[in-house]
């Protein structure tokens, strides 16, 4: 194939994802003067950004005047058991009320205190109320704020346009391969820096709140181009996900619900989470050893409830229950929060929720409990960064938002996605700008694009084979049933080996018919990213031999002190094969520690 023909489009820079934090880098390059391309491979603002529903987590401490960014700080790298990057969790807290205000300017209508303050609620894990919210809508209003803020800045959005692979001129990027999916013809962006905001990896699972575009694909991107991926083991199972009906179990059901007061049921109508407290974590983050105290009785007036534990703990409770046959019908646990407002204060506070339930399930929340269970939520691991300016070890290569990893450590807590992808966002923009400053145009490599492109069609080209729909629900499959809430050595071992017999089932891939408007080549070569994040999830969690956080290991139970040392980082080495060391952890500085 002559590469000349393909289509190619120069920019300075390419945001691969339009999601919250790609239209928050993207606005940033823009505003810096750069020539911004921005990449979806569904529509402009379609993205997780709107399943963080309950709330922004900033400490801006208009509801308890108590909070700064120091506690904010604390909470985080406490939820993440201390593998954060200190660094980025420290940048996160200091910057995420200034990024809150500025969406305001540009037009958030965020719910109001009494004094007419950006309200804040309460979530899992943060210490006081910190979550600036609009409803249970606030990814949602994030995202439309950003979009019609983001089309007055000359970004060219390239809209159904899926990426393939980087491109590489002596190591450093020159741009990136992709294709229409509406003509399935390929596509060359020329560009001195790409950044990814390609989000999480969800699809690798059964049951999942992330839709169909999580595939994994900057992961898999970047590691095929020699970047290291950092922590990969840790996966946040949402403790409350829909049961019920079957073709929506995995959406989210947000933490907003116990924010607002829902309660945790088993089916004898027991609040279950009080026998989950973890004496430490009582002891540590109750504002008294009382508090504690009241929490572990039971005390309903409890400030923070044993609901908004964090979720780590919430969801291997739920999983406990079911598993000891106190469970739901559909096999989860109740959520109430009927009992707990009236029905006007719930329709205002959860409005998604009510019409969800209402519309999905024929459940009327203001009256029922919902059926919940946990669900694979967002990827705490991802490609490793520099924390100030969120570059890769790849020249050119920057990534911010869910796919870059390092923030959140060993678990993630609730709303800290949002002011993630809003802080880093705006950091990787920053980032790419003065790397461009200093860098000139890479050369296109004719034979390394036409090998990116035979790979891609051999999936049509072959004459029979395996259904890419077929292959991705046996990986999908396997992920949930071997590399789950719980996971065992012999099990990990085992979806290895699966892992192997499926990368080979993936070269027999067959896609049927033509490239335009074809689902089917597009979940063929979807399968190319989630195998790697699948291999990479599955090899870091099984040389973790503790339980930390989102990763729990039923033969090496509790944290070990040896598990708070390193960060697993995995790279392709250059036979081709995934490779993983453990390296040293960088603990906070004293002034910070
Ligand atoms: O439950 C939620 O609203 C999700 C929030 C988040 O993941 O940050």
């Amino acid at each position: 194939m002559d590469i000349n023909e393909i289509q190619t489009i120069d920019h300075d820079v390419l945001v691969v994802g339009a999601g919250g934090a790609g239209i928050r880098a993207a606005i940033e390059c823009a505003q810096l003067g750069l020539n911004t391309g921005m990449i979806s491979k569904s529509l402009l603002g379609k993205a997780h950004t709107v399943m963080a529903e309950g709330g922004v987590a900033a400490a801006m401490g208009n509801v308890d005047k108590r909070d700064n960014w120091k506690i904010h700080f604390r909470d985080t790298m406490r939820g993440g058991k201390f593998l954060n990057q200190w660094r980025m969790a420290e940048l996160h807290a200091k910057q995420a009320p200034d990024r809150v205000r500025e969406l305001e300017e540009w037009g958030a209508v965020f719910d109001r205190t009494p004094e007419g303050l950006i309200n804040q609620r309460n979530f899992g894990g943060h210490r006081y109320p910190r979550l600036a919210h609009v409803g249970d809508r606030t990814g949602l209003e994030i995202i439309r704020t950003l979009q019609d803020f983001c089309i007055h800045k000359g970004i060219a959005t390239h809209m159904e346009c899926t990426g393939l692979d980087l491109l590489l001129d002596d190591g450093k990027v020159a741009g990136m391969l992709g294709y229409w999916r509406e003509t399935g013809r390929f596509v060359i962006f020329r560009t001195k820096a790409v950044i990814f905001a390609t989000g999480g990896g969800g699809r690798a699972w059964q049951i999942t709140s992330n839709s169909w575009e999580y595939t994994g694909d900057g992961l898999g991107m970047a590691y095929r181009a020699g970047a290291e991926l950092i922590d990969m083991e840790f996966t946040q199972f949402h403790p409350t996900g829909m049961m019920w009906p079957p073709s929506v179990k995995g959406t989210l059901v947000t933490e907003g619900v116990r924010g607002e007061g829902g309660l945790l049921l088993n089916n004898k109508g027991e609040r279950f989470m009080f026998k989950y407290i973890p004496e430490k974590f009582a002891a540590e983050t109750a504002d008294t050893v009382e508090e504690a105290t009241k929490w572990l009785k039971g005390d309903k007036n409890a400030r923070r409830p044993p609901e908004l534990l964090t979720r780590d703990v919430v969801a291997r409770a739920i999983k406990k229950e079911v598993e000891e046959g106190r469970g739901s019908p559909h096999g989860g646990v109740f959520l109430d929060i009927a009992s707990q407002r009236p029905a006007d204060y719930i329709k205002k506070k959860l409005p998604s929720m009510y019409h969800q339930f209402i519309e999905l399930a024929e459940v009327d929340i203001t009256k029922e409990a919902m059926e919940v269970g946990p669900t694979l939520h967002y990827f705490m691991g991802g490609i490793r960064v520099n924390a100030d300016t969120q570059a890769t070890n790849v020249p050119g290569l920057f990534a911010c938002g869910e796919c870059g990893g390092g923030m959140h450590g060993a678990n993630r807590l609730g709303g800290n996605s949002l002011s993630d992808l809003l802080v880093f966002g705006k950091l990787a923009g920053e980032g790419a700008a003065d790397y461009i400053k200093k860098s000139s145009q890479g050369k296109i490599d004719a034979p390394q694009a036409t090998a990116i492109i035979r790979q891609a069609t051999a999936f049509l080209n072959r004459e029979e084979g395996l259904n890419p729909f077929v292959v991705q629900e046996d990986l999908q499959k396997v992920m949930q049933q071997l590399v789950g809430i719980m996971r065992l050595g012999t099990e990990l071992q085992k979806a290895l080996s699966e892992i192997e017999r499926i990368k080979k089932d993936i070269e027999k891939v067959k896609a049927h018919a033509s490239p335009q408007f074809n689902p089917g080549w597009n979940a063929a070569i979807d399968l190319n990213n989630l195998i790697v994040t699948a291999e990479a999830v599955t090899m870091a969690a099984l040389t973790r031999e503790e339980s930390r956080g989102g990763h729990s290991r039923i033969d090496f139970q509790g944290e070990r002190e040896e598990g708070l040392t390193y960060n697993n980082i995995i790279k392709k080495n250059p036979n081709g094969k995934m490779q993983l060391r453990k390296e040293l952890r960088s603990a906070p500085p004293p002034r910070i520690g």
